[in-house]
């Protein structure tokens, strides 16, 4: 369901033309992910004209080598399929500059051909610096923009703009947040900056606040007396294909997951209205849900509300598929979580005792994710009160992907004679209902910043209080005496037992999906 607030919004603020500059053009996000984005906006109309594109890397390639390896992997992934009159015209817009991220002499070269583009493509000064390196670089592409004058808007341009967005992870501790905003602040101005979560930019999660906001009937249920819990779940088959284990055993399903997007899929259920549609009024609601939550910070807390595991070999879809420390670049005795599930609370008058169960893995039978909200069971009389009761709660199912859509559950009486209830869903398809495909997350959120609009990205606090609750979990598994177990299980079953109890103690059970 788009919003039109924010349509207008978007298009109000597009710029007429601008360069993107990507550091590590030469990865997979540029190829699979950046790029296709780009070239989608385009196929749609909109991406604004003249945008020009620059790939900063260090490998040794060329403007054709580069173009070449973005235009096959864009016939292989994009959204729209691939129209070679579209490819070609973005295709001569899009340059290689090859440099290292410490070398400071690239990033004058850089400015200079920042302002050739200017002056020949008619790029207007607006530049968007994206950086999306391996994070051991993040300081020195942010340090070095600013000592080649290019974090400042252009003076030669008036009323032009410079903004940078940081790929995640942004840190790995709320220290190394901390130390990251220090050095972006430092570089960019705070509204200038974006820290990118893609999850916001995914059509579902954007639609949360429509659904609780524009319509009548949620809100007033959305809280501690209507609600039992709520959870969320992002399960994924794939394990550590593709060399991916090598970043993913140094980060786990807490850092990689948690931190960032589900803890802002969290937010955004949880949050008070705003006041306004602004980023501000939006992400200041958003990170009073992050302060309010119950922080684990014992071994103890954590032993009691948060379970870890790692897969066993198993089975998904018929295939066998290795145990995480038999993956491909994982360490043999790795201690990496590639499983998590954490009872959050929040401590807010809204969900006083409702607990936010939320659970993320690899390898888990299919990619699937969701929010459910669970309802408070009808009081124990009529219905209720005769044999077997009413066979179970509402829940609102909110499919963030794949099949897009919302479903509410709710009794019904079967048809016959006797008095019996069978549960029945009222089901919305993003994919029949509008009929078309929900454009990639990449897309919104580069037009977003291309816009100006920040509200989709996260904003330091956000970034740093997120952190904290993060930091006591690791904490406890990584420094204390003591600490808690890694749970196991079956790669292609749900997760271990120790989940199931963590809701079981609870009275209560995961929905299965
Ligand atoms: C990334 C994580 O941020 O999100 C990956 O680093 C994960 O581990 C991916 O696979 C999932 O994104 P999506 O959009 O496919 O759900």
């Amino acid at each position: 369901m788009s919003n039109p607030f924010r349509e207008d919004l978007v298009s109000r603020n597009r710029p007429e033309s601008c360069t993107v500059v990507i550091f590590g053009a030469t990865g997979d996000l540029t190829h699979r992910k950046l790029v296709p984005a780009l070239y989608n906006l385009a196929a749609d109309g909109e991406l604004p004209t003249g945008v020009q594109i620059i790939g900063f890397a260090r490998r040794d390639w060329t403007d054709e080598s580069f173009r070449e390896g973005l235009e096959k992997l864009n016939k292989e992934v994009s959204r729209t399929g691939h129209d070679d009159a579209i490819w070609k015209s973005l295709a001569s817009n899009i340059s290689y500059h090859q440099s290292e991220f410490q070398d400071e002499d690239g990033y004058q070269r850089l400015a200079e051909k920042l302002d050739r583009i200017d002056q020949e493509r008619g790029a207007k000064g607006n530049r968007l610096f994206y950086i999306a390196s391996a994070p051991e670089y993040f300081d020195d592409i942010l340090l070095n923009l600013k000592k080649a004058g290019l974090s400042q808007p252009n003076e030669q341009a008036a009323g032009c703009w410079s903004r940078v967005i940081v790929e995640k992870p942004f840190g790995t501790t709320l220290a190394t947040a901390q130390h990251l905003n220090e050095v972006v602040n430092g570089t960019f101005e705070e509204k200038d900056t974006y820290r990118i979560d893609h999850y916001l930019g995914k059509e579902t999660a954007q639609n949360i606040m429509v659904l609780r906001f524009a319509n009548a009937i949620f809100e007033p249920l959305w809280n501690k007396e209507f609600i039992d819990h709520i959870q969320i779940t992002c399960a994924e088959h794939l394990g550590m294909e593709g060399g991916r284990g090598g970043y993913y055993d140094t980060a786990g399903a807490l850092r990689d997951m948690v931190q960032n997007h589900l803890l802002q899929l969290l937010s955004l259920v949880a949050m008070e209205p705003p006041t306004d549609l602004s980023a501000d009024g939006v992400r200041d609601e958003k990170v009073k849900v992050l302060r309010s939550l119950r922080q684990w910070n014992t071994p103890e807390l954590v032993a009691q509300n948060v379970v870890r595991a790692q897969y066993i070999g198993g089975t998904i879809n018929g295939k066998e598929v290795p145990g995480y420390r038999e993956e491909d670049r994982v360490n043999p005795e790795s201690t990496t979580e590639a499983y998590v599930a954490v009872r959050c609370l929040i401590d807010t008058w809204r969900w006083s005792g409702v607990p936010f169960y939320v659970r993320v893995g690899k390898r888990l039978p299919k990619k699937a994710t969701e929010i459910s909200v669970h309802f408070k069971e009808t009081p124990s009389v009529l219905f209720n009160a005769l044999p077997g009761g009413v066979p179970d709660g509402n829940v609102l199912v909110i499919r963030i992907q794949p099949d897009e859509g919302i479903s509410l559950r709710m009794n019904s009486k079967l048809p016959g004679t006797s008095l019996r209830m069978e549960p029945v869903k009222m089901d919305f398809h993003y994919a029949t209902s509008f009929g078309k495909n929900s454009p990639e997350a990449y897309e919104r959120l580069l037009l977003d910043a291309m816009a100006g609009d920040a509200t989709l990205f996260a904003r330091r606090d956000e970034v740093e209080e997120a952190w904290r609750f993060i930091d006591h979990i690791e904490n406890a598994w990584h420094e204390s005496e003591q600490p808690p177990e890694m749970a196991e299980f079956p790669a292609g079953s749900w997760g271990p037992r120790e989940a199931d109890d963590l809701l079981d103690r609870d009275g209560r059970a995961w929905r299965r999906l």
